[in-house]
């Protein structure tokens, strides 16, 4: 790997933690008053579904099982509320709540859970109030209505009347200001945080500010825009920052390379020229070495390796290349602390999975402390049926991401104070 300042030991700069570490000013579910009362409970039921609207991974239902347990054990009913998919503000059939209804009643087989056709409205009202403890009402997709993104408070209200209590266990959505995880808090007075979104703060925010040094951060994916930010929270917190995944063409542009045909963000490589030529940060940017590159992503007649500075014009980079994993994989045997977020290549096809496969397999065979930041990171990891070896997987991909860059989540800044 190319580094842009390779001798330097990390400066341990004064930093402003406050923003992640704002929530324990805030209450958890553990300092409300729920015994006997109805909860409004957003969570994150935004899971991957198959082409039959299966669903091919409940982690997300499951992991809010403490939050809901302790709810039920209160004598407490609970409406449930999540978005599913992107639907744009209107009906979309295949976008319904319905197989997280099927999977809910799986896992509470003894508890009498509610499907309501919609998330507002004299129905939706009725069937609240009607509500018995320890029974589960589950509302349809909020983002139905454009009100829910637009963060609308007529909307929110609404939504408010349907609980006495608001409980936020939607880690994974904590970084959307929008109806159901923000506007909902201007109108129950009682409001605090569960425990899937504790353990993710707690988590995340201490490997932040607390790092087990080397600390190693892996960056990859496509948008570079939200990984600089990131960045730039990170010089002089991290020791090493290594650049993998389709944001690597626009670092090589910035480093002088051709690119060929791969994407990148123009906007952003004078910024980037910046940071990898800044030599008074002491953190260590490295970019690869050599990339895989091939003609067309679909059906690629030719794929090859090439050292960064000898990209075709033609070539469109798809994947990290061997001399870079080998390189990688030094800077991760130092590592005692690594968080990832954004996958090497392409991974989801088997052509160019490689460079994320083996990144991820020497971290497990290694058992180095690892931290996958949700999103791409996670799929490349129960692709590749290694879930059970990494250290932590956090179930928000954008989430986790703010917390990487030191920015205050507003579905956790709406809650009330302790
Ligand atoms: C996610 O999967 O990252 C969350 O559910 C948020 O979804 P969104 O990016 O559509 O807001």
């Amino acid at each position: 790997m190319l580094a842009n300042n390779p001798s330097k030991q990390t400066k341990h700069v004064e930093r402003d933690f406050s923003n992640i570490s704002k929530y324990k000013e805030k209450k958890s579910i553990r300092d409300l008053d729920v015994r006997n009362k109805q909860i409004l409970v957003r969570v994150d039921y935004n899971v991957p579904l198959d082409e039959f609207g299966r669903i091919t991974d409940s982690r997300r239902i499951e992991n809010t099982l403490p939050t809901l347990n302790y709810l039920l054990d209160q004598n407490c009913s609970i409406v449930l509320i999540s978005h599913l998919g992107r639907p744009g503000g209107k009906i979309v059939e295949s976008l319904r709540m319905n197989p997280v209804h099927e999977k809910l009643q799986e896992l509470f087989p003894e508890i009498n859970i509610l499907k309501a056709d919609d998330c507002i409205g004299e129905e939706v009202q009725k069937l609240a109030e009607n509500l018995k403890e320890r029974e589960i009402l589950l509302l349809e997709n909020p983002r139905f209505y454009i009100e829910e993104k637009k963060n609308d408070l007529v909307f929110a209200e609404k939504l408010s009347k349907l609980a006495d209590v608001y409980v936020d266990d939607a880690f994974a959505t904590a970084h959307r200001k929008q109806a159901s995880t923000h506007g909902v808090c201007a109108f129950i007075k009682e409001k605090g945080y569960g425990f899937l979104v504790e353990k993710e703060l707690e988590f995340l925010s201490s490997c932040i500010k607390n790092p087990k040094r080397p600390f190693t951060v892996i960056l990859g994916g496509k948008k570079v825009e939200d990984k600089l930010a990131v960045i730039k929270y990170l010089v002089d917190l991290a020791d090493n920052i290594i650049i993998g995944g389709g944001m690597v063409f626009t670092f090589l542009l910035a480093n002088g390379n051709q690119i060929g045909k791969s994407v990148a963000d123009l906007s952003k490589v004078e910024v980037i020229k910046g940071l990898i030529r800044d030599d008074t940060h002491s953190t260590r940017i490295y970019v690869p070495l050599d990339v895989i590159v091939c003609d067309e992503i679909e059906n690629p007649k030719i794929i090859k390796t090439v050292p960064i500075d000898q990209i075709g014009e033609n070539d469109i980079g798809v994947d990290i290349g061997p001399a870079t994993i080998v390189s990688i994989k030094n800077i991760l045997a130092e590592s005692k602390q690594v968080i990832w977020n954004g996958p090497m290549g392409v991974f989801e096809k088997k052509e160019f999975e490689k460079g994320t496969k083996e990144i991820a397999e020497f971290l497990v065979n290694n058992q180095i402390f690892t931290i996958i930041g949700g999103g791409d990171s996670a799929a490349a990891i129960e692709k590749f049926n290694l879930e059970d070896g990494v250290s932590f997987i956090s179930t928000g991909g954008g989430a986790s991401l703010e917390i990487m860059r030191g920015a205050l989540l507003p579905a956790i800044d709406c809650l009330s104070d302790k």
